[in-house]
C-alpha cells in the first residue's frame, strides 16, 4: 500500500482521473516479486477498483450493473453466476458496469468468462448450525454428481473434458499425485486403486516434498494434482515445476477456473459444490471418487480392465452415495461418542490397505477441529513403535478392513484390536455390517454398509467426519473456522 500511494503520488502527481490508479498499480507490480492479490480503490474515485494478481487467486464477478471481485467465486455467488478467470500478472479495472483487464505494463488483455454452476443455495447453511455439519450431509450427492455423465450404459467412461492425447496416456509408466492434507490422503487412498487396476507404479508426495528432491519426472509421467481449491500455493508451485520437467498434468478440482486446473494440462473437476467450511469433508469423497474415474479411464484406454469390469465397479460406485446417506441417517450413535470423549486429550487411528490414509484423515479432522493431539498409524506399524503410547483408556478408532477383502487382513487388524485393548486402550471400531468378530474387542462398534475393499474409504470416512465435528462442537469451539487455519493455503 505503502509502494502503491507513493507512486500514486510522487510519480503520477496524484491525479486519479483517466486511469491513474490502474497505472500507478501497473508501476507497482512491476517492482514487486512473489505471490500477492491487491486491491486498491481512491476516495477520489471511490466507484473504480482495482486489481492485480501474481500467483495468488483472483476471479472477477459479472453482474447486472454491478461486478465483483473474490479470490474465489464463492465470495459472489449468491449475486452471479458469470466470472472472469484472470491470468497470470494481470490487473483488472472495475466499475459498476465495466471490466478493463491488462498487464502489468498496461497492454490490453483479455478475460476468459465462464459460467458458475454451483447453485447458490449450496453456499448455504440449509439449515445446519455449520456448514461443515450440512457440507457432511452433502457427501451423497457430491458422489453422485462427480459421476454424473462421465460413463455410459455400457460402462465405457466417456471423461471428454480430459483433453489429453490418448496416446499419451498410453504410454505413462509412472503416475505422481500431488496435493497437501485432506487431498493428499483422498491421492493416497486413489493410489492403491490406481496400481491394482491400471498396473501404473503410482506415488503420492505431498507437493510442498515434492520440488525440493530432485524428483525423477519425464514426458511419461503423468502428475495428478488434487485440490479442493485449486489454489493451493504448494501444490501450484510443484506443478509447474513438474510441467517444466515435461510432465503431463491433470488436475482433480473443486474449484471452476481455479489457477491449478487453469496451469493443467487437463482437468477432471469433482462436483461437490462449494466447500465454505475450512475442514475439508465432502470434497474428500468427491476426490476419491474423481481420482478413481481417471484410474478406471486408464485401465480403459490401456487395456488393462475388461469393459464388464469397468461397468461393475461404476455400478458399486453408483451406490456409494445411497450408503453414505444411511450412514448420515444413523448418526446419532457416533455424534453422542463425540460429545461424550470431549475431554479427550489425545485419541489415535489406526488403519491398514486403504483404511491406512482414512486412519489419518480422521485424526486431521480431530486435530483441526478439536486441537486435541490426534494421529492416525498404518495397523501394521503399532508394534513397531506406536503401541508404546497405549495405556489405560487411551481412546483408539481402529478401520476393520471387510472380512471379505484380500487374504488375511481382516485378521490381521483384529488382533490389533486385541493387542491394544489388552494394554487398557478405549477401541473403537468402524466395521462392515455383519462383521461379529470385532464385537468382542470393541467398546463401540460402528457398522458401515457393505462395499467392495477399495470404495470402503468412501463410508469409514464419514463417520470419523462425525465424530470429529461432535466432540469439537462440544468443547464449544467454531468448526467452519477452526483457529489458525485458511480455506486456501496461497503461500508457500
Ligand atoms: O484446496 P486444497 O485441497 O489444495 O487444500 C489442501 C489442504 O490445505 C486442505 O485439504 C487442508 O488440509 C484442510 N484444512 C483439511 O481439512
Amino acid at each position: 500500500a505503502a509502494l502503491l500511494g507513493d507512486i500514486y503520488r510522487n510519480q503520477l502527481g496524484g491525479d486519479a482521473s483517466n486511469g491513474g490508479l490502474t497505472r500507478a498499480m501497473q508501476l507497482a507490480c512491476q517492482r514487486l516479486e512473489g505471490a500477492f492479490t491487491l486491491l486498491a480503490v481512491h476516495a477520489d474515485q471511490p466507484d473504480v477498483v482495482v486489481a492485480a494478481r501474481r500467483n495468488s487467486p483472483l476471479v472477477v464477478g459479472l453482474g447486472d450493473g454491478e461486478n465483483f471481485l473474490g479470490s474465489d467465486v464463492s465470495g459472489f455467488i449468491d449475486y452471479t453466476r458469470r466470472a472472469v478467470e484472470l491470468g497470470q500478472d494481470q490487473i483488472v479495472t472495475i466499475t459498476a458496469d465495466s471490466v478493463e483487464i491488462t498487464d502489468f505494463y498496461g497492454a490490453p488483455a483479455e478475460g476468459k468468462e465462464y459460467h458458475v454452476d454451483w447453485d447458490p443455495a449450496s453456499a448455504e447453511k440449509g439449515g445446519f448450525p455449520s456448514f461443515m455439519e450440512k457440507e457432511i450431509h452433502d457427501q451423497p450427492d457430491a458422489v453422485r454428481q462427480t459421476l454424473l455423465g462421465r460413463s455410459d450404459i455400457h460402462g465405457k467412461l466417456t471423461l471428454d473434458e480430459l483433453r489429453v492425447d490418448p496416446e499419451l496416456l498410453k504410454h505413462v509408466n509412472k503416475i505422481i499425485v500431488l496435493a497437501c492434507g485432506t487431498s493428499a490422503y483422498a491421492g493416497q487412498v486413489a493410489k492403491y486403486a490406481i496400481e491394482h487396476w491400471c498396473r501404473i507404479p503410482t506415488e503420492v508426495e505431498l507437493s510442498h516434498e515434492f520440488r525440493y528432491r530432485d524428483p525423477i519426472v519425464d514426458e511419461n509421467t503423468l502428475i495428478v494434482s488434487i485440490s479442493q481449491s485449486g489454489e493451493t500455493m504448494d501444490t501450484l508451485m510443484a506443478v509447474r515445476y513438474a510441467k517444466e520437467q515435461g510432465a503431463k498434468t491433470v488436475s482433480i478440482c473443486n474449484t471452476n477456473g481455479s489457477t491449478i486446473p487453469r496451469e493443467s494440462d487437463a482437468v477432471l473437476y469433482t462436483h461437490a459444490g462449494p466447500e465454505i467450511a475450512v475442514a475439508s469433508t465432502k470434497a474428500f469423497l468427491a476426490q476419491i471418487t474423481a481420482a478413481y474415474l481417471l484410474g478406471l479411464y486408464l485401465a480403459q484406454l490401456r487395456g488393462n480392465k475388461f469393459q464388464g469390469e469397468i461397468k461393475d465397479i461404476l455400478a458399486d460406485l453408483g451406490k456409494i452415495p445411497a450408503k453414505v446417506q444411511r450412514i448420515l441417517d444413523n448418526e446419532a450413535q457416533i455424534k453422542e461418542l463425540g460429545q461424550s470423549m470431549a475431554d479427550a486429550k489425545s485419541v489415535l487411528f489406526l488403519g491398514r490397505h486403504v483404511g491406512f490414509p482414512v486412519a489419518m484423515e480422521g485424526a486431521l479432522k480431530l486435530k483441526e477441529l478439536a486441537y486435541i493431539h490426534a494421529e492416525g498409524f498404518a495397523a501394521g506399524e503399532l508394534k513397531h513403535g506406536p503401541i508404546a503410547l497405549i495405556e489405560e483408556g487411551q481412546p483408539v478408532f481402529v478401520v476393520v478392513p471387510s472380512p471379505r477383502g484380500r487374504d488375511s487382513l481382516h485378521a490381521k487388524v483384529v488382533s490389533n484390536i486385541q493387542e491394544v485393548r489388552a494394554r487398557g486402550a478405549k477401541t473403537i471400531v468402524i466395521a462392515e455390517e455383519g462383521d461379529e468378530a470385532v464385537k468382542a474387542y470393541a467398546e463401540h462398534v460402528f457398522y458401515i454398509p457393505e462395499t467392495p475393499t477399495l470404495l470402503a474409504p468412501l463410508l469409514a470416512t464419514v463417520p470419523l467426519q462425525i465424530f470429529a465435528l461432535a466432540l469439537a462442537s462440544a468443547k464449544g469451539y467454531d468448526v467452519d473456522q477452526p483457529r489458525n487455519l485458511a480455506k486456501s493455503v496461497t503461500v508457500e
